[in-house]
């Protein structure tokens, strides 16, 4: 039997990603390695040869899940079994990082388990099952010391938007994270790669990138003995013909260095949105979270910002119910939150994680006390989603139209401010950026109708 024992046939894999974006490019890429295996994408477990979950380890939920649907997939898998033939299950990513030996123990039918920097090896890992060592299952959950991406196959546009992945791993030991754990050191991709990948995928069709890291501000990549920044980075970018937007995620406050910040003044394609976390609101907390800033320190640079592109739109992650958080703390969020105004956010309460410092604190905020703030401050912060989103019913953007509709006759796109717009156009807009005027605000989107050219000259 040769190494890849499946080349040649048809097989069906399903991939399910949990958590963060990274996860999904992560996703991808792994359907990318197991191509030339035979395997293509399936939209549902049924029937599937192989089944991905690719997991998250950020909260407990979030990990708990992972049990839950491995319960479900061990069913599909002894019925596929029945019919003689078989499902291969791998757990990758974030929990698999974490709780490897767990899973093999509590899901023995579970045949791989791989961590986020070892799936350039899954088709090793496929050959391996099917030798025999089926039964024992495979886990690598190393950190290899050669990065993976210098084994990965070069990623294909799929679709107007794309992400490319330029920088790995945390070293920052947020106190309640256990990314730095899950993923590793820091660590960049060389720039000259990844100006590669990116004309590569504007040549596909892509117009709009996204790139992506853990701590993607703390880009360091090196080339030529010289250190290139994320800012340098985004201005070789921006000399890619046809390379109409570009955006980043996630940024840390402690990463926004004058230059990048001077760079959403002076390149155009960046685009006029910017996730920055703050997580809370109160020095003592954010000391006590070993996050590296204050709140001064985060208005200080949103002030810098605003200052250099008026228009630009933030978004932020918050916890609520950190160990030792007082009402007190609590209303230095909510103040901070007044503020600065957010357009978009994501918050949480806290969940302590086993293996991080703040899990072991005796200083614990009961479920119901974090619940609640969590309420009050997703309140203020749906509030402030609205009112922007309302205060753009009447303005004309640019959108870079990506899918179709749900509703017949309809496309869909992206505002500059990343917000879901859809229009009656035909499909043939795909692809194209185009003036829309917002007419009317929805659950999850908001309505447009096309913009003529002379209301375009004259709106913002
Ligand atoms: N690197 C990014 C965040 C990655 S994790 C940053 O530094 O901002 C995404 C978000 O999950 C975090 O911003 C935080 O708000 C949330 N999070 C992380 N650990 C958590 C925990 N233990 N409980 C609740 N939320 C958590
Ligand atoms: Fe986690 Fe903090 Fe690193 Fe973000 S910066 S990934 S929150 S440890
Ligand atoms: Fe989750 Fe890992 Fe991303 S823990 S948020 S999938 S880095």
């Amino acid at each position: 039997m040769g190494d890849n024992p499946q080349s040649g046939q048809r097989k069906k894999l399903f991939i399910k990603t949990y958590g963060c974006q990274m996860n999904v490019y992560d996703s991808a890429r792994m359907a990318d390695v197991l191509a030339p295996l035979g395997y293509t994408a399936a939209e549902t477990p049924d029937g599937a040869d192989m089944v991905i979950l690719n997991t998250c380890h950020i909260r407990e939920k979030a990990a708990e899940k992972v049990f839950s649907d491995l319960g479900r997939l061990r069913v599909l898998k002894t019925e596929k079994v029945a019919g003689g033939s078989d499902m291969l299950i791998a757990v990758a990513g974030c929990v698999a990082q974490a709780e490897g030996a767990q899973i093999m123990a509590r899901a023995p039918f579970v045949d791989i388990v791989l961590g986020p920097q070892t799936y350039h090896r899954l088709p090793e890992m496929v050959a391996k099952v099917a030798r025999g060592a089926h039964g024992r299952g495979v886990l690598d959950t190393e950190f290899p010391l050669e990065p993976k991406f210098d084994h990965l196959p070069a990623p294909k546009a799929d679709g107007p938007t794309a992400f490319v992945s330029i920088q790995e791993g945390c070293d920052k030991f947020c106190t309640f994270c256990v990314v730095p754990y899950t993923r590793g050191a820091e660590y960049s991709r060389p720039p000259s790669d990844l100006l590669r990948e990116a004309r590569t995928l504007v040549e596909g069709g892509a117009s709009e990138i996204t790139l992506l890291g853990q701590n993607v501000n703390a880009y360091h990549g090196e080339a030529d003995g010289k250190t290139w920044t994320l800012a340098r980075l985004v201005r070789a970018l921006a000399e890619i013909d046809g390379l109409k937007r570009i955006r980043y995620t996630t940024s840390h406050p402690r990463d926004m260095d004058d230059d990048l910040i001077k760079a959403h003044g002076d390149v155009p394609q960046l685009m006029p949105f910017l996730h920055l976390p703050v997580q809370s609101g109160s020095d003592k907390i954010l000391a006590a979270m070993n996050r590296g800033h204050t709140r001064d320190d985060y208005r200080r640079i949103i002030e810098k910002l605003r200052t250099v592109r008026g228009d630009l739109a933030l978004s932020s992650d918050f916890i609520t119910g950190y160990p030792g958080e007082t009402d007190a703390d609590f209303d230095d969020t909510l103040e901070l939150v007044q503020e600065i105004g957010f357009a978009q956010s994501f918050s949480f309460k806290y969940s302590p994680r086993p293996g991080t410092p703040a899990a072991n604190l005796k200083t614990q905020v009961p479920e119901d006390v974090k619940t609640e703030r969590l309420h009050v401050l997703q309140q203020v912060l749906d509030a402030q989603l609205r009112q922007f989103n309302a205060a753009c019913i009447g303005k004309t953007f640019d959108v870079l139209m990506t899918n179709p509709g749900r509703n017949p006759g309809q496309i869909v796109g992206r505002s500059p401010y990343l917000q879901a717009v859809h229009v009656t156009a035909d499909p043939k807009h795909i692809g194209s950026i185009v003036p829309l005027k917002i007419v009317s605000l929805e659950a999850y989107s908001l309505g447009a109708v096309w913009a003529d050219e002379s209301e375009r000259a004259v709106s913002a």
